[in-house]
């Protein structure tokens, strides 16, 4: 089977798989309060891994899988196990099948070791507060903090390791625990990773428009992160590897831990990148920022695989160039991220 490339020979060996678009959270940069977690139609599992299959044969190496919240869905340490039979010989490192998750985190501590046992290799935890009341402001959920702590822990006890947190920055928001964060990477041996803050909410479906929250001035660029973190704890670039979104530091000192910051408005990182979407109702994204989906569902609903094999062809063919955020005449894309898929 051919590989996948798009027009501008850029070769797509990453899908993110979102599962579901409901989400046990609200948080203030991805959705509107009070917008209803929403009837939703997701892909069944034979679909997805008929999919996962089917991508795996033309060459996607990586599958993360994402949400809303991936693990509201069950039936997902199963997938999990499919996705492992497809490996074939070689780890992550040798070119073999890698297995990600994106979580929240917060029912993780109990499914941990049972994602581990079944194949997963690495895993995120979306974290943007160490203080239950930071916590809550930017969830608008109460008592959150403490189960995605100690779901970070069982992943790393499960051997997850390194977990790797994400934190999306905004200023007034959070930035003021941009030490703290560094502090907690030490002390946990995880990766830090901070994320720049990107103009995606979901639409607010009461007044018909996107909520309003983004905005440069919320943005915390990534030399400001690097300077605060060094004036602490001295930081040594560790190198770039290819396709990654992420600059990596370790703390000169030896400790343990790593930071990462993704700046995806300050330094976009478009020209490298190598990863498409499927949302959790059966389309295909080439872009966060995509203004256009290719649906799935009618190819599926075909047995023959020529079908789906030749709609994915073209449209990573059509994979945008970049995006356009911050510029005159940037256009929003109509979906939020929690039905996206991170
Ligand atoms: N900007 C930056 N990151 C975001 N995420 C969700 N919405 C945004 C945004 N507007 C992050 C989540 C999660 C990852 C999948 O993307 O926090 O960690
Ligand atoms: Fe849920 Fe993630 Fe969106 Fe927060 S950012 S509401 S955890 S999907």
């Amino acid at each position: 089977m051919p590989e996948l490339r798009d027009s501008f020979g850029r070769r797509i060996a990453d899908l993110r798989i979102s599962l579901t678009e409901r989400c046990n959270y609200r948080c203030v940069y991805c959705r509107y309060g009070a917008d209803a977690d929403g009837t939703e139609d997701p892909l069944a599992w034979p679909d997805l891994r008929r999919l996962a299959r089917v991508f795996s044969a033309l060459g996607i190496h990586k599958f993360r899988l994402t949400g809303g919240e991936p693990l509201l869905r069950d039936g997902i340490v199963d997938f999990v196990a499919y996705l492992a039979s497809l490996r074939g010989p070689g780890g992550p490192e040798e070119g073999g099948l890698d297995i990600a998750l994106t979580t929240n985190g917060h029912l993780l501590a109990p499914r941990a070791a049972a994602l581990r046992a079944a194949g997963l290799n690495r895993i995120t935890v979306s974290l943007d507060s160490l203080r239950e009341e930071g916590f809550a402001r930017i969830t608008r959920v109460r008592g959150g903090l403490q189960h995605v702590l100690a779901g970070i822990e069982a992943a790393a006890a499960a051997g997850l390791n390194p977990v790797k947190i994400n934190v999306v920055l905004m200023r007034g928001h959070n930035d003021h625990e941009i030490e703290a964060f560094a502090a907690f990477a030490r002390e946990r041996a995880l990766t830090i990773r901070f994320i720049e803050f990107m103009p995606l909410e979901q639409a607010d479906a009461q007044k018909g428009e996107h909520g309003e929250l983004w905005s440069r001035d919320l943005v915390v660029p990534y030399q400001e992160v690097v300077d605060r973190i060094a004036g602490f704890y001295p930081l040594e670039p560790l190198p770039l590897r290819p396709s990654e979104t992420a600059r990596r530091f370790r703390f000169a000192d030896g400790a343990p831990g790593e930071i990462g910051i993704i700046a995806p408005v300050s330094s976009p990182f478009c020209n490298q990148c190598s990863r498409i979407r499927l949302t959790a109702d059966g389309q295909l994204r080439t872009c966060l920022f995509s203004l256009r989906e290719w649906d799935l569902k009618p190819a599926l609903a075909n047995p023959d695989d020529a079908a789906l094999i030749d709609v994915i062809g073209r449209a990573v063919w059509l994979k945008e160039e970049r995006h356009h955020i911050g510029e005159p005449g940037f256009v929003k894309p109509a979906r939020g991220m929690v039905r996206i898929g991170g």
